[in-house]
């Protein structure tokens, strides 16, 4: 079995040769090459290129200058380049040991499955390199979470979070695949039913270096666990959902203080409307940002969105307060749920528009007119 190994690299200098040696150590007796895929700002590129000169086996660097999909993004970049039908993608500081590919190569030798994943989570598997209890228990839960929301693709896999496991590239559609942050094997799972297989291995603390696990990591993998089981509008929901208790909470906290409604409506809003455009071009479209356009272009488009949206549904709320005597607050509520559908499809069809598609979203402009009569 020929062999590409994909290793995903953000400044990672100091771990390269030791993995490279521990490589050719273990893998005498195969053919492979590594292709590392390097989002780094340091000087990994460079110490990649000095380890190939001396390596036995192929050393391929892709250095990006432009990263999309970060960690995901690397990966499937990497998995495309690869020589070889088979592609193991392992971490470049030494958590996932080499000495246990012999034993995912084996496992794929059968004959039997598509992707064989290390997993820390069963027999003879550990967890005891991370970090800490902390990410011991998140990476715990968000196995549950995770396993619970594909019980059925993720049935023979215990350990969906790992970045450690051997694939056919020629089983996976990587057309299909929106890499965003850290876990693309859940992503690779999801998306198309595999046969799937495992082989237990100790998940070891790093050799050098530090983590870039992060809370926005997290995040990230939430709206991409959402994505993929319920499609972008109900991430899009999440979001306008989360923001439009905080409209209301600090709507609430501006009346309790004393401030007139309207103007306590008109803070929660501007505030309401910046943070929820942040969550949309870091989270809900993160994958189509890069092909439209300026970011402050689209915030301009969204912000006049809103602010329109704004001026629209204020004096709306003070129609339903001074005529209908509903309470401010329901009021609010009533017109922040009209307005959640216009925002949708705008921010979907002309905020986010791929610049190529300028002409499909001109087409769809009529009907996102309608749509926002319909609401107003
Ligand atoms: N190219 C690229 N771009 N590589 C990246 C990026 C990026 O934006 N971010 C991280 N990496 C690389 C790191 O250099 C490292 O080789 C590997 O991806 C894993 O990153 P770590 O920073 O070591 O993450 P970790 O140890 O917290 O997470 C690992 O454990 C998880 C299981 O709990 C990773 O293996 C995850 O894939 C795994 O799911
Ligand atoms: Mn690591």
């Amino acid at each position: 079995m020929e062999l590409s190994l994909i290793v995903p690299t953000f400044n990672e200098g100091p771990n390269v040769r030791e993995l490279l040696r521990r490589l050719a150590d273990t893998l005498d007796s195969t053919v492979y090459e590594v292709v590392f895929v390097d989002d780094s700002t340091d000087d990994t590129p460079d110490i990649i290129r000095a380890a190939a000169v001396d390596s036995a086996a192929p050393v391929r660097l892709i250095h990006r200058e432009r990263p999309v999909g970060g960690l995901g993004g690397a990966v499937v970049e990497g998995i495309r380049s690869a020589s070889h039908d088979w592609c193991l993608v392992m971490d470049g500081d030494l958590q996932h040991p080499p000495e246990v590919i012999p034993q995912l190569l084996a496992r794929a030798a059968r004959g039997d499955t598509d992707v064989v994943v290390a997993s820390r989570y069963i027999d003879g598997g550990t967890s005891d390199g991370l970090a800490n209890a902390v990410r011991t228990t998140v990476s715990r839960a968000s196995t549950l979470l995770t396993k619970a929301m594909f019980p059925r693709k993720l049935n023979g896999c215990s350990d969906p979070m790992t970045g450690f496991f051997l694939l056919r590239r020629s089983t996976v559609d990587l057309e299909s695949l929106q890499p965003r942050g850290f876990k693309i094997l859940l992503e690779i799972l999801a998306r198309r039913q595999l046969r799937v297989s495992e082989v237990p291995f100790a998940f070891a603390p790093r050799f050098a270096g530090e983590s870039k696990a992060s809370f926005t990591q997290g995040m990230r993998f939430l709206t991409q666990l959402t994505m993929l089981r319920f499609g972008r509008m109900s991430a899009f929901a999440i979001v306008g959902g989360l923001g439009a208790l905080a409209n209301l909470a600090i709507m609430w906290a501006l009346v309790a203080v004393h401030m007139p409604y309207v103007w306590a409506a008109v803070v929660a809003s501007v505030i309401t409307i910046v943070a929820n455009f942040l969550a949309l071009e870091y989270l809900v479209f993160a994958d189509m940002r890069a092909d439209s356009g300026r970011m402050w272009h689209r915030f301009v488009k969204s912000f006049t969105f809103n602010g329109i949206e704004a001026i629209v549904r204020i004096p709306l709320i003070a129609v339903l307060v001074e005529r209908a005597h509903i309470p401010s607050v329901i009021a609010a509520a009533v017109t922040l749920i009209a307005a959640f559908v216009v925002r949708f499809v705008f921010h979907a069809l002309v905020v986010y528009a791929p610049k190529k598609r300028r002409a499909e979203a001109a087409a769809l402009a009529p009907a996102v007119a309608a749509s926002d009569e319909l609401a107003a």
